[in-house]
């Protein structure tokens, strides 16, 4: 029998899926392919056990299940692992079952599922949340369920792929600014007045860059020019603020000043799922004509159980916040203390710049080998030149234990010959002004 891992005549058939199909073989085959898609074989928290490489794609290593310690998943309060969410799901499936095999027009919705939204604007200062099954389905139904083909999206160049999804999908025209560039956004701005209806999409907090949109000029300009804005709280919600309700408590904004505020359930808050905090009179359309709401399964009654429980716990329980805020400004000063620079300042996400693919899946190869796990983040994730490492900081890790990757990130560093460096190409190329720019992260 032909090798199954051939190209197919369907892959074989276009130029850009057989480049594609050979570029992801050819890295399985390499001596990076045990960095990727490893199963994790028991509960992910400070460490995790990864499970042997079980993929054709990516087996051609040898390494057996290694226990590592985690620094590469967004469970950034830990709370998957605390017995009250866990307890919460399990309690949930006995109740509902394991799903509800249904959209939430239609059959898919469970008292839970009302509890859930409620929790949730009370706790980011909403008047009204809408809940999707995942932060990607909020953002691509929401935008294409408010906008079209007589709109303008503007997005900022680094914005989140499903923002950019979104976009495409409501048939609204695209721009992109420079990224967190407001001089650059408000020359747009200026450019496209004769367009009624103009949206700003922005993540709060940027997930390979680990930097904060600076909110309150971004309101004010949204507002002198009467255009709408949606801020993405994916990597902001439970961390930033001091009580993790993110980015308008961190900057001590009204929440009203934004128009769409969307959130992920997927990262602090323990479960799958999304939402859109939005004014009660939006929320009437996202509910009955929205994609990710009529022709989608809702939330499954575990996830809903497991993020209202985490939910409360944020609420009522400052001190794991406090706890993440904590470690993040401990691993950025071990890594400073090393002369290792890094990118961000509040958020869980720190990024240590390298700058080219190799010497990053080489990283963290060495790193996996000494029991450390993060993501080795190379193009098309960011621009050719500004490949990272990225370590992903939780509520659960010790203080020794970011010591510990701190150590080994050094050691690896110094046998690489890496300098430890802020890089000047981390700032991609400016985009037109006047042109949509075809999107190349994944991320
Ligand atoms: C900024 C941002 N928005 C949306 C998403 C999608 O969220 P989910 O994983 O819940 O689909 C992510 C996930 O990585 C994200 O980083």
């Amino acid at each position: 029998m032909n090798d199954p891992y051939e190209a197919s005549r369907l892959v074989g058939s276009s130029r850009a899926l057989n480049d594609r199909f050979t570029e992801i073989m050819a890295l399985g085959a390499s001596d990076f392919g045990t960095l990727f898609d490893r199963p994790n074989v028991g509960r992910s928290g400070n460490r995790v056990t990864l499970g042997a490489p079980a993929r054709h794609e990516f087996s051609r290593g040898t390494d057996a299940a290694i226990a590592v310690l985690n620094l590469a998943t967004s469970g950034y309060l830990g709370l998957g692992r605390d017995p009250r969410v866990q307890h919460a799901a399990r309690e949930a499936i006995d109740r509902y079952g394991t799903h509800t095999g249904g959209c939430r027009l239609l059959s898919g919705t469970t008292p839970l599922h009302f509890q859930l939204e409620e929790r949730l604007s009370e706790f980011v200062g909403a008047r009204s949340v809408v809940t999707y099954s995942s932060g990607y389905a909020t953002n691509i139904s929401v935008i294409a369920a408010l906008f079209g083909p007589r709109d303008l999206v503007i997005l900022d160049r680094s914005a989140h792929r499903s923002l950019y999804d979104g976009a495409t999908l409501s048939r609204a025209a695209i721009k992109r600014f420079r990224h967190n560039d407001l001089d650059h956004l408000e020359r747009i701005l200026h450019k496209t007045a004769g367009v009624e209806r103009r949206l700003i999409a922005v993540d709060a907090v940027y997930s390979m860059d680990a930097d904060v949109v600076p909110l309150p000029e971004l309101t004010a300009l949204a507002k002198r020019h009467r255009a709408f804005l949606l801020v993405d709280e994916a990597h902001a919600l439970g961390v930033l603020g001091h009580h993790g309700r993110g980015l308008c408590e961190y900057f001590d904004v009204d929440p009203d000043a934004i128009d769409i505020r969307i959130g992920t359930l997927s990262k602090t808050m323990a479960a799958a799922g999304g939402f859109a905090a939005v004014h009660p009179s939006v929320s009437v359309i996202l509910r009955y004509a929205s994609t990710g709401r009529v022709f989608s399964a809702a939330m499954t009654p575990p996830d809903v159980a497991a993020a209202l429980a985490a939910v409360e716990i944020v609420q009522c329980e400052p001190r794991h916040v406090a706890r993440l805020r904590a470690n993040v400004a401990h691993f950025r000063a071990a890594l400073h203390v090393r002369g290792l620079a890094s990118l961000g300042t509040d958020a869980a996400i720190v990024p240590i710049p390298i700058g080219d693919s190799r010497s990053t899946l080489d990283a963290a190869k060495r790193l996996l080998a000494r029991g450390v796990f993060v993501n080795p983040v190379i193009a098309p994730g960011v621009p050719a030149g500004a490949e990272r490492l990225r370590c992903l900081v939780s509520a659960l890790h010790a203080t020794t234990d970011l010591d510990i990757a701190a150590d080994a990130i050094k050691d690896v560093f110094a046998e690489i010959g890496l300098r430890a460096r802020l890089p000047d190409s981390a700032t991609p190329p400016p985009p037109r002004d006047d042109a949509a720019v075809p999107v190349d992260s994944y991320f």
